[in-house]
């Protein structure tokens, strides 16, 4: 993305559409119309919408209707200019679904899983989703002794395989992500962080289709650097998509507002996304306070998307300030993006070097000054 050029913007159906439910309470907001969404989104300045096929379609919807559910909210897309992110199948409300979906021990459960998997598929490449995301809450379990963990990730693989030749069949431009969570709604899920995800990728048939999805709040949750993570993702050149929201370590998946907590890690983050030239939606999976009303819905959604401009002018403003080209240098940081050596002719040379620890000791890095301009950067007074 050119710094003039306007990031992609994008919000689940389910999260501008979150009614507020939680495990110890009711609902605090009514249900919301997805055609009302694509039109309130489309007011607030997003780029598009992303979708479960439950969010549209509700489960059990007879055929006709489905196609005038789909028919109505895509001529909706169509007349407020609005696209399709990412499409997503539900495979955690069913209740079908309680001991996984592609790694329950039951395998007409996985069958059905699949088949539901590529019917979404196809609602995903009706309304034009550049992206299908598969994050599996379920897959997972609370009782280690009941899965053996190679055979569930057998299980997931073959899926994987076999929705991804589904795709290729059907001469869909589906590229797969795959969204990793270390836990919740499971005690333990399969693919916890970016790093099981990325390494997953590499046992699959069609590794140049599939690459990650990951979120802010769940490598948060397991203690990570998400920056960290997402740097592997680019660096794999696998990052298809990004869930951003904002999460506390140590937390349920809270999922705030973008920005809503660690200011400085959003920074890394959207500094990393803007000098990587990520082109991907930068999509928002997070849901208003469970106290909000729908002006307060409104206030989160056009929040999340402040918040990242903000920061990626921030960023911009930090990397041309002088004393912060000074404190890189200090650091090193320009040093790190060269080769160490040149190979092994420099072997006598890299055995001498191991002669230096004590004359390299007594360099500094200027981290404390790097990071202070950060946060002077940050708290606006510099
Ligand atoms: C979560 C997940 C979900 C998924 C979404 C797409 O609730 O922890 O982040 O929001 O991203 O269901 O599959
Ligand atoms: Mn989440
Ligand atoms: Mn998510």
């Amino acid at each position: 993305m050119s710094t003039t050029e306007e990031p992609r913007f994008t919000f689940g159906l389910w999260t501008v559409g979150h009614p507020g439910r939680d495990p110890f309470g009711e609902p605090t907001r009514p249900p919301r119309d997805p055609v009302d969404t694509v039109h309130k989104l489309a007011d607030a300045g997003a780029w598009g919408v992303s979708l479960h096929d439950d969010d549209l379609v509700p489960y059990g919807t007879p055929a006709a209707e489905r196609d005038r559910i789909v028919a109505r909210f895509g001529e909706a897309l169509r007349d407020r200019g609005l696209g399709v992110g990412m499409a997503t199948t539900n495979l955690f409300t069913h209740p079908a679904f309680k001991d996984g979906a592609f790694t329950s021990n039951d395998r007409a459960v996985r069958r059905a899983a699949i088949g539901k998997a590529m019917l979404s598929i196809d609602l995903g490449a009706e309304l034009g989703a550049e992206v299908y995301v598969f994050w599996g809450g379920r897959e997972g379990t609370e009782v280690g002794t009941a899965k053996d963990p190679r055979d569930a990730l057998e299980r997931y693989r073959e899926a994987i395989d076999v929705l991804a030749d589904y795709v290729v069949e059907q001469g869909y431009a589906l590229r797969f992500a795959i969204e990793p969570k270390p836990n919740e709604p499971r005690g333990d899920i399969f693919l916890p962080t970016v790093g099981h995800a990325l390494h997953f990728i590499t046992t699959l048939q069609r590794p140049a289709m599939v690459g990650v999805n990951p979120e802010v709040a769940h490598e948060t949750m397991a203690g990570l650097s998400f920056h960290h993570g997402v740097g592997q993702a680019l660096w794999a050149g696998k990052l298809f998509h990004i869930d951003l929201n904002g999460q506390r370590i140590g937390r349920y998946d809270q999922d705030f507002r973008f920005g809503a907590e660690d200011l400085k890690e959003a920074f890394e983050l959207v500094r990393l996304l803007e000098r990587a030239g990520y082109a991907g939606p930068r999509h928002f999976d997070a849901h208003p306070y469970r106290n909000a009303d729908e002006a307060d819905v409104w206030a989160f959604a056009r929040g999340c998307m402040s918040t990242y401009r903000a920061l990626a002018e921030k960023a911009r403003h930090f990397d041309a300030l002088p004393e912060v080209a000074e404190a890189l240098a200090a650091a090193g940081a320009g040093e790190l993006g060269k080769p160490s050596c040149a190979g092994l002719e420099e072997a006598d040379a890299l055995r001498a070097a191991a002669g230096d620890l004590d004359v390299l000791a007594r360099r500094g890095y200027a981290n404390e000054q790097l990071d202070q301009l950060v946060v002077d950067v940050l708290l606006g007074t510099r």
